[in-house]
């Protein structure tokens, strides 16, 4: 039990490039469910109960440091870098100096396994402590072991040795046990036995995977099979792809035991930390990014995206609507096709329908914008109706201004709204004006020219042709 634990420190080893990425950033630095790479094993390993984490940081190091100092903002995160990427197990020293006298258990995770859960992570650290083993290690047995360093073990089942792809011959490359890149070890074994590992390999590389043999040969190691999917390391594109739907998967069967209604959690797509609360009903192809909340009986309709958004309970969100870090009141109604942009508020029951698109824009309970309107850098009171194809002129060519429209203002459709601009509570804008001047309230603006209608001018045309 993590209660009956000793303290244990964690050191992340992401200082590498990821060359299989064939990418210009960073392998940690790819993200995953909207959270670095590297925040993965690292949140792993504060929630089985770390008391500090020393992230390993080389190439890109200030990136991959700020990356995840803002994605954890809170944690207990300490950096140490690992100038020259000569091996796993040369990344581990570079971490020894920030773990200071730390003399409990050390546990090791490798910057690139997504998937390791906080459970796995404790069941090695159980497994060495009963063991009274100098190491515990994780591994599994994947139907396709290519890649990973692969697991000896003697004539009694006890692991001997670990051998990396590159060094093993044919016999060795048969066995589908494999390393998975989480260890737990003893601190004074650890500092000892690093200064040991050679570099006569085919990489020309400091292994960490050697310190399995040197235990074995004195003060025991074991290894703790753990499932096959939580193993998996991103090396290349597709390992991400592939992780990045199993981490969707835990959180959709997750969200659907807490009584979220997700009708196809194959087409669902969620960041890390996205909350939503019970009778919520998403529809395929949903896109719930960021610090996304979306509250109790809400519906969020087919390929729509939030990002960052903050939805009230009881809030309609019809297909194919976009909504990025604005709040959004209990039981209103948006799209289909309503983009709305940062830095809005809206209120409750408020309606937008089809290609209305709002930015920074501040509206009242129960008012209204159902078609084709611009409402930008505005503050709209309650029970306004705004007309279809209503814009606010914002911007003048250098400076953005605001339009502040009173309490059931009626705004006619049409209307082209000059900021800055204010129209008083229950005034009436007649449909087509265009307004520069402020209306009192109560008062009826009419912004437009008289219509003037020339009897029998067709029937004169033709006779002129
Ligand atoms: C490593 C293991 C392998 C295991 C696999 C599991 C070794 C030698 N091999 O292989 O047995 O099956 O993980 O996924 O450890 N890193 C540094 N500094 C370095 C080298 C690497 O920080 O000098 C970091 C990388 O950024 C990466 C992690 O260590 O996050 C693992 O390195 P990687 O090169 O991906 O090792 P694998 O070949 O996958
Ligand atoms: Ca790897």
């Amino acid at each position: 039990m993590a209660s009956q634990m000793s303290p244990f420190a964690a050191v992340v080893l992401a200082a590498g490039k990821g060359t299989r990425m064939k990418s210009d950033r960073a392998k940690v630095l790819h993200e995953l469910c909207g959270r670095p790479l590297a925040y993965y094993p690292v949140r792993r390993a504060l929630e089985a109960g770390a008391s500090s984490v020393v992230v390993v940081v080389g190439h890109q190091a200030e990136a991959v440091e700020a990356a995840l100092a803002a994605a954890l903002p809170d944690a207990p995160l300490r950096f140490a870098l690992q100038r020259e990427q000569l091996g796993t197990a040369h990344a581990v020293l570079a971490a020894q100096a920030s773990l200071g006298d730390h003399a409990g258990p050390v546990v090791i995770l490798s910057g690139d396994t997504p998937l390791l859960e906080a459970a796995t992570i404790r069941a090695v650290i159980e497994a060495r402590a009963e063991a009274r083993a100098a190491i515990a290690f994780a591994t599994a047995t994947p139907a396709d072991p290519g890649g990973y360093g692969r697991v000896l073990r003697d004539g009694r089942g006890r692991p001997v040795r670990i051998v990396e792809e590159r060094d093993a011959d044919g016999p060795t490359l048969a066995i589908r046990e494999v390393n998975a890149g989480l260890y737990c070890a003893d601190a004074s074994f650890l500092w000892t036995s690093l200064g040991e590992v050679g570099a006569r390999n085919a990489q020309r590389e400091f292994y960490l995977t050697d310190l399995v043999a040197l235990a074995a040969e004195g003060p025991g190691a074991v290894a703790v099979p753990v499932p096959e999917e939580d193993a998996a390391g991103v090396n290349d594109r597709a390992d991400l792809a592939r992780a990045g739907r199993v981490l969707v998967r835990r959180m959709a069967t997750a969200f659907l035991r807490a009584g979220v209604t997700i009708e196809d959690p194959d087409r669902f797509d969620c960041d890390e930390g996205v909350e939503i609360a019970p009778d919520v009903l998403i529809e395929p192809n949903v896109r719930l990014r960021g610090r996304t909340r979306v509250g109790a009986g809400s519906r969020i309709g087919q390929g729509s995206i939030l990002e960052d958004a903050v939805l009230g309970e009881g809030v309609t969100v019809n297909p194919y609507t976009v909504v990025n870090a604005s709040t959004v009141g209990a039981r209103a109604v948006l799209g289909p096709f309503t983009r709305i942009r940062p830095g809005c508020e809206l209120g409750e029951e408020v309606h937008l329908g089809n290609f209305v698109e709002t930015k920074k824009a501040r509206i009242g309970k129960g008012s209204k914008a159902n078609h084709l309107a611009y409402l930008g850098d505005a503050v709209i009171g309650s029970g306004v109706n705004v007309g279809a194809g209503t814009i606010t002129c914002n911007y003048d060519g250098e400076k953005k201004h605001q339009t502040r429209i009173g309490d059931r203002a009626f705004i006619g459709s049409d209307a082209i709204l000059v900021a800055p601009i204010e129209i008083g509570a229950d005034a009436y804008v007649a449909a087509g004006s265009t307004l520069t001047e402020p209306v009192p309230p109560g008062a009826l603006a009419l912004g437009r020219a008289r219509q003037t209608n020339k009897e029998g001018w067709a029937a004169r045309r033709k006779g002129r042709g």
